[in-house]
């Protein structure tokens, strides 16, 4: 790839997505590279009886706030920080977009599903088994 390396991270409003965007600043530090903290709404998450389409405009709002407080949080002078949201399975978006145009991809191992006896949150496990850049878990 030409120019800047890109960075990818997965962002589900959970504090373990948090940590690992924190982990990834420190990568874009070291690598000179630009992050961007993407957030993937999955339609799957609801009832097709809800209205979909000011549900979704009510979701987008909140999901462009959440991601303003996670850059926010993490944000260090001289890293180049931007935000993005799309709609669709999680892991297999994450996977399209990180070929599309990024280095790596960073998510942490847990969100907000919390079943903590899981050794892996399904994102990020299906997301490993399809990506084809690196991804890095953070525990
Ligand atoms: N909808 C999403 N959009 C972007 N990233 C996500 C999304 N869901 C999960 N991730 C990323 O994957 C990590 C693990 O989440 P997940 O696999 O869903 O575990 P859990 O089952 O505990 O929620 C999150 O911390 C986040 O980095
Ligand atoms: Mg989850």
């Amino acid at each position: 790839m030409t120019g800047k390396e890109r960075i990818l991270v997965g962002i589900d409003g959970s504090e373990d997505a948090i940590r690992a965007a924190r982990l990834a600043v420190k990568v874009a530090r070291m690598l000179n590279a630009t992050l961007t903290l993407a957030m993937i709404e999955n339609p799957e998450d609801y009832a097709v009886t809800v209205e979909r389409e000011s549900l979704l405009k009510a979701k987008e709002e909140l999901m462009w706030n959440i991601l303003q407080t996670a850059k926010n949080e993490i944000a260090e002078e001289g890293v180049e920080i931007d935000t993005m949201i799309d709609v669709g399975n999680p892991a297999l978006k994450l996977a399209e977009m990180a070929k599309n145009g990024y280095d790596m991809v960073v998510v942490s191992r847990k969100g907000l599903g919390a079943t903590k006896s899981l050794f892996m949150g399904s994102v990020s496990v299906r997301l490993v088994q399809h990506s084809v850049v690196p991804v890095l878990v953070v525990p």
